[in-house]
């Protein structure tokens, strides 16, 4: 059987798509987030990275044009963010929050301001953008992650698509995820997963049992699933470098070198 690439199935309808992309861990969710964050970057799609790991500023190996708030990696710092955001925005330029230097409970309230600016955001430009969520679960898990962010999040998911809100959610597990944000999608991207209640929320999410199918699926490969169907892909390899690989014995880890941030963009955000 020939097995399809993701990025045959990514067109830009899908920008402003509700997608979750679940599986146990090291099966490649992070790795195909990975790789769609470099098609939006390919194709000149609008981008937001939510990062609470620091691990996807390794874009920057490769795409110079994405702005990097937060974190090891920053341009600018999470504190400037209320000068800058207007001028992303208003600019058109993709970006990475990495709000993985703050406490858990910092992020969440950092999380929650942002999406509470760009829900008036969306209602005044009706524009598209998609926005990658790493271990989503955090802000919108089934329990234990904070009221306001939750509910925030969930405001722009249920209210935000005539908006142009999209979503791409990544979780290890079905039910670490609120059950709003988990019916409401549209596309599962779904990565080897083995516990029987996940499998079984599967089942009931899409009608049709494919467990045995989910249970064999290989690193890079997942099942996507939606209205048209399922199909077997492979994400396949990206550009830049793997930042959350795994740490072996005898084994030093690299040290990912960035390029600086482009120019032109440096420009248009510093202009005054
Ligand atoms: N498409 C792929 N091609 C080549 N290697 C891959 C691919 N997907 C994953 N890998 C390898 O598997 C490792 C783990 O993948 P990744 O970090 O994406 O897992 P994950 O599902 O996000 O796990 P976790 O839930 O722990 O975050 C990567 O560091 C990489 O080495
Ligand atoms: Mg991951």
């Amino acid at each position: 059987m020939i097995i399809k690439k993701i990025e045959e199935w990514y067109t830009s309808k899908r920008v402003t798509d509700i997608t979750t992309i679940i599986g146990n861990t090291g099966y490649g969710k992070t790795y195909c987030a990975g790789k769609l964050e470099e098609l939006y970057m390919e194709k000149k799609w609008p981008l937001v990275i939510i990062d609470n790991k620091g691990i996807h500023f390794v874009i920057r190996a490769e795409y110079d044009e994405l702005v990097i708030v937060g974190g090891d990696r920053a341009d600018y710092n999470l504190e400037q963010i209320d000068e800058l955001l207007p001028l992303l925005l208003e600019h058109d330029i993709n970006f990475l929050l990495d709000v993985s230097e703050l406490p858990e409970i910092d992020q969440a309230d950092y999380v929650e301001g942002f999406f509470e600016y760009m829900y008036e955001w969306h209602k005044e430009n009706r524009k598209p953008k998609n926005y990658v969520i790493e271990e989503c679960d955090m802000f919108i898990g089934q329990t234990g992650s904070p009221k306001g962010v939750r509910n925030m999040i969930i405001k722009c998911i249920t209210k935000g698509r005539m908006d142009g809100f999209g979503f791409t959610l990544l979780s290890q597990r079905y039910r670490m995820i609120d059950k709003t944000p988990l019916g409401q999608t549209k596309n599962y991207i779904v990565f080897n997963m083995k516990w029987p209640l996940d499998l079984s929320t599967l089942m009931k999410l899409i009608g049709e049992d494919v467990s045995s199918k989910v249970r064999r699926l290989r690193v890079g490969q997942c099942l996507i699933m939606n209205d048209e169907g399922f199909d077997k892909y492979n994400v396949g390899k990206k550009k830049s470098p793997d930042e959350a690989v795994t740490p072996e014995v005898g084994v030093e880890l690299i040290d990912i070198e960035i390029k600086p941030l482009s120019e032109k963009i440096r420009k248009l955000l510093e202009r005054d």
